[in-house]
């Protein structure tokens, strides 16, 4: 029998449980330990930590991992990437011995914490994006959109928690932009910096990789919502649900996106000597001149991986583990054939202030149903009851041989659970059709 593999998981969203679900169904896991245990989905499959998870202590974290012999680190959100937690917990506290981390250093998280960084990226390698300028003077971004008539884009360059983007439909808009990151700083110091880019349009798509900065590992395709109400309407969300695998691309398309864009990303990391462990989120636009990258994540979207994780057949550990381990030309990697969707259950006034403590009920009967699981985000136990912690609440996610089918049991398990104001949108991969694509 090989050694038990110990392994610790940051991060406490629905993201996260269905990374700890996947890593729990391993023969291969030891112990699970977990930063995230007020979720109660992630609670019940793996050990609570006993110190603080905070960038300003992160060395007790690293005594942790060396105390409990942890094998495998998975950083799931992108905060903890960006501060440093790959580089740090990468390595034994007294420097004697490496250990293996999925998600890429803090240099090569600025593809996503650093919009301004990745743009010039891009440009140095003729990647397809949108055209962009960089600001830090708000006055000289006002000065620039007053010269110009077309519609753009204003992002602030750091992480503003998914919030950074604004996508103004007129000059005075944009310029309103400019002084609420800017000069208002509602991102706080991730306003410091703004990216104004050209406004792109056609169809959005997104594509996972993982990766070990040289061999690329595609993941299943699959598809975000992300408008709060059904047909593309109000506001923009973290996403409210996923489906997968999704019809988005076609093979040649897939392929102009692995040779234009990924390749040469990570192809110019690695020039820099920054390689890329982890995995890459590319958001794309298809225009009429081929798809153009909006922006890279260095994590898994969520609910997308809610989709991913529940289709993944073959051993999570091995996965996560071969690229810090350098094994993922080798790795054995198998999906279901099939299909999944998930339905996001958000708290009532979500995005803006969602309500908190509403009791939720009919999370046994969902989960009792054969391919559903309930994936748990603002969800927290208070004195024994479930209640509302958070926008988005509960990620119900249904596996079944087709995407209608399996639509059609995310919903009625969604349909089971009640809380008070409780958001969904009906139609998440409504009209998906087979993928139009050979491969996953
Ligand atoms: P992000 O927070 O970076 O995911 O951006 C939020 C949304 O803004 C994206 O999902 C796109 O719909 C939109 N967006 C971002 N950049 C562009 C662009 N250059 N052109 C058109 N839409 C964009
Ligand atoms: N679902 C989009 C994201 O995770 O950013």
């Amino acid at each position: 029998m090989p050694t038990p593999v110990n392994a610790l998981l940051i991060g406490s969203g629905a993201r996260e449980h269905a990374l700890a679900e996947a890593i729990a169904r391993s023969p291969k896991l030891g112990t699970l330990y977990a930063t995230g245990t007020s979720n109660p989905g992630i609670a019940a499959l793996a050990t609570p930590i006993d110190v603080p998870a905070e960038t300003k202590q992160l060395y007790r974290l690293q005594q942790f991992c060396d105390a409990k012999k942890i094998d495998l680190v998975v950083i799931g959100p992108e905060q903890p990437l960006a501060d440093g937690w790959a580089d740090k917990l990468a390595q034994a506290a007294d420097g004697s011995h490496r250990r293996l981390v999925f998600g890429p250093s803090a240099q090569a998280a600025q593809l996503e914490s650093d919009k301004g960084w990745s743009k010039k990226l891009m440009r140095a390698a003729s990647i397809p994006t949108a055209d962009a300028r960089i600001f830090t003077d708000p006055d000289a971004a006002d000065e620039y959109l007053n010269t110009r008539e077309e519609l753009h884009v204003i992002k602030a360059a750091g992480l503003a928690a998914g919030k950074g983007v604004i996508v103004p439909n007129s000059l005075e808009e944009s310029l309103a932009a400019v002084d609420q990151i800017m000069r208002q700083r509602a991102f706080g110091s991730a306003g410091d910096s703004i990216v104004i880019e050209e406004r792109l349009q056609g169809r959005e798509v997104s594509v996972f990789a993982i990766t070990d900065g040289a061999t690329l590992l595609m993941l299943p395709s699959c598809q975000d919502h992300k408008r709060l109400r059904d047909n593309d309407t109000g506001p923009n969300t973290g996403g409210m649900g996923a489906f997968c695998p999704a019809d988005t691309l076609d093979d040649a398309t897939l392929e102009r996106i692995e040779s234009d864009i990924l390749i040469p990303t990570l192809d110019t990391l690695r020039r820099d000597e920054i390689p890329y462990v982890g995995v890459l989120y590319v958001g794309l636009m298809l225009t009429p001149a081929g798809p153009k990258v909006i922006e890279f994540n260095c994590r898994f979207g969520d609910p997308e991986c809610q989709t991913i994780m529940t289709r993944l057949e073959s051993d999570a550990i091995d996965l996560l583990s071969a690229p810090a381990a350098g094994t993922l030309d080798a790795v054995n990697v198998s999906w279901s054939t099939d299909a999944s969707v998930c339905v996001v259950l958000a708290a009532e006034g979500y995005p803006d202030r969602p309500r908190l403590g509403d009791e939720i009920s009919g999370v046994p009967d969902a989960q009792a149903m054969p391919g559903v699981t309930v994936f748990f985000a603002g969800a927290k136990l208070d004195a024994g009851r479930l209640v509302t912690a958070g926008g988005r609440v509960l990620s119900v996610t249904a596996r079944a041989a087709t995407v209608p089918e399996a639509r059609e049991l995310a919903y009625a398990a969604a349909a089971k659970i009640e809380f008070k104001g409780k958001q969904m949108r009906t139609d998440i991969a409504s009209g998906a059709a087979a993928p139009a694509r050979t491969r996953l």
